[in-house]
C-alpha cells in the first residue's frame, strides 16, 4: 500500500500523503556534506553513489510517503550536447541558443544514454526505499527547460525565447520537439529502472504569453504525457505549471495528467473546484512560510488540510524548499500532516 499513489490513482487515505518538492538539499547538513565532495554539480547528479544518498536522507528524516530522484531538470541539455555549468552563487549557466544550427546540434539520438547514471541512481534508491514510500522520477516541462536552453541562464523573464517565440515560431517548435523526444527517452529510462511516477516541472509556465499557452505549455506536455501512457497506462503523471493558476482546470483536462501541482500563490480551495474529477492537486503551502515556522504554518497547514479534505491531494509546498529552512520545522510540519502534533 502506498497512499502516494493511491492519491494520484483518485483515492483519498484517511491522511493525504506528503512529499515537499526539494527534499533532497541545502537545508539538510548531511546534504551539504555530501555535496561538498562532488567536484561539481553535473557530476554529483551522475555519480549514482552520491543521488542515492541524499535521496535517501530526507527519507530518513521524515519517513516521506514519497522519494524524488534526485537530478537536475538541466540534464537534458546537457544529454543534448549542450555545455552546462552550474556556478556558485549564480546557477545555471548554459551556451545558448539562438539559430537553427543551434538547434541541429542538439543530438536527440544518444542523449537519454549519456544519462545512464540517472537510471542506475533510481534503481539503487527503489532497492533502499521502505516498501511503502513511492519513488517519483521527473523532467523539466518542455518549455521550462527551452528557457534556459535560450536564455543560457535563469532568472531573466524570458525575454530572448518570448521574442524568438513570437519571431521565429518554427524555430522553438523545433527546439520543444527534441527537448520532448529526448525527455520521452529519458523518463521510460527511470520507469524502467523503477520510477513509480512522473512530475513534469514547468517553472516558467506563468511566463508565456496567452495565446501561446496551447502551443508551448499544452502540447508539449501532453506529447511527452502520451507517449510515456502509450508504454505505460498505468503510469502516474504530475504537471506543474507554477504561475498558471487560471489555466490549471484547462491543462489537467487537456495534457492527461493525473495530478497538478499548485503554486502557493493559487486559492487551492477554488482549484478543487475547478479540477476535472478524480485529478488529484498537490501543493501549495508557501516554502517561505515553511522557513518562518511558528503558530502561522500550523495554522496554514490545517487550511490546506481542510481546502482539500474529500479530495484526492497530496500534501506539499508550492515551491522548493529554501535553503534556509530550520530541519525542525519539516519534521513539525509532517507530524501535523499526519495528525501527530496539535
Ligand atoms: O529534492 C528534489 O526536489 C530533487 C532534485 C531536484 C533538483 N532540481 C536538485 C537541485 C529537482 C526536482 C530539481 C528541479 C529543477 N532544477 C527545477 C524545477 C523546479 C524548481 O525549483 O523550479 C529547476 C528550474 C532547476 C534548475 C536549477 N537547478 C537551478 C535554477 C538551480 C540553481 C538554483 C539553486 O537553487 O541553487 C539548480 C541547482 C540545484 N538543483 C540544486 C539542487 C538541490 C542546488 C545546487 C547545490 O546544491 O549546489
Amino acid at each position: 500500500m502506498k497512499p502516494f499513489l493511491d492519491t494520484l490513482a483518485g483515492r483519498v487515505p484517511a491522511r493525504p500523503p506528503v512529499w515537499l518538492m526539494r527534499q533532497a538539499g541545502r537545508y539538510l547538513p548531511e546534504y551539504r556534506a555530501v555535496r561538498a565532495k562532488a567536484p561539481d554539480f553535473v557530476a554529483f547528479c551522475l555519480t549514482p553513489d552520491m543521488a542515492i544518498e541524499v535521496t535517501l536522507q530526507p527519507i530518513r528524516r521524515y519517513r516521506f510517503d514519497a522519494a524524488i530522484l534526485f537530478a537536475d531538470i538541466l540534464l537534458i541539455p546537457h544529454g543534448l550536447g549542450q555545455g552546462l555549468a552550474f556556478k556558485e552563487g549564480e546557477g545555471p549557466v548554459l551556451e545558448p541558443i539562438r539559430d537553427r544550427s543551434g538547434v541541429e546540434r542538439l543530438a536527440v539520438e544518444g542523449a537519454a544514454a549519456r544519462l545512464s547514471p540517472v537510471y542506475e541512481a533510481v534503481a539503487g534508491i527503489r532497492a533502499g526505499l521502505p516498501p511503502e514510500v513511492a519513488l517519483i522520477g521527473f523532467a523539466g516541462s518542455p518549455w521550462t527547460v527551452a528557457t534556459y536552453m535560450v536564455e543560457g541562464r535563469g532568472g531573466t523573464e524570458q525575454a530572448t525565447i518570448r521574442k524568438m517565440a513570437w519571431r521565429e515560431p518554427e524555430l522553438l517548435a523545433a527546439l520543444l520537439d527534441r527537448v520532448v523526444a529526448a525527455s520521452v527517452d529519458y523518463l521510460l529510462e527511470q520507469v524502467r529502472a523503477g520510477a513509480e511516477a512522473i512530475q513534469l516541472f514547468d517553472t516558467w509556465a506563468g511566463s508565456v504569453p496567452g495565446p501561446l499557452f496551447d502551443d508551448l505549455v499544452i502540447r508539449p506536455t501532453r506529447a511527452i504525457v502520451e507517449r510515456l501512457k502509450a508504454a505505460h497506462p498505468g503510469l502516474p503523471v504530475i504537471g506543474f505549471p507554477r504561475g498558471a493558476a487560471a489555466r490549471l482546470a484547462e491543462y489537467a483536462a487537456r495534457t492527461g495528467v493525473d495530478a497538478v501541482g499548485v503554486d502557493w500563490s493559487t486559492d487551492l480551495g477554488a482549484v478543487r473546484h475547478a479540477l476535472p474529477r478524480g485529478v488529484a492537486s498537490q501543493g501549495n503551502l508557501d516554502p517561505l512560510l515553511l522557513a518562518a515556522g511558528g503558530d502561522r504554518l500550523d495554522a496554514e497547514i490545517d487550511a490546506i488540510l481542510d481546502a482539500t479534505r474529500g479530495a484526492p491531494h497530496v500534501f506539499n509546498l508550492g515551491h522548493g524548499i529554501v535553503p534556509e529552512t530550520n530541519p525542525e520545522h519539516v519534521a513539525r510540519l509532517v507530524a501535523r500532516v499526519r495528525g501527530e502534533a496539535r
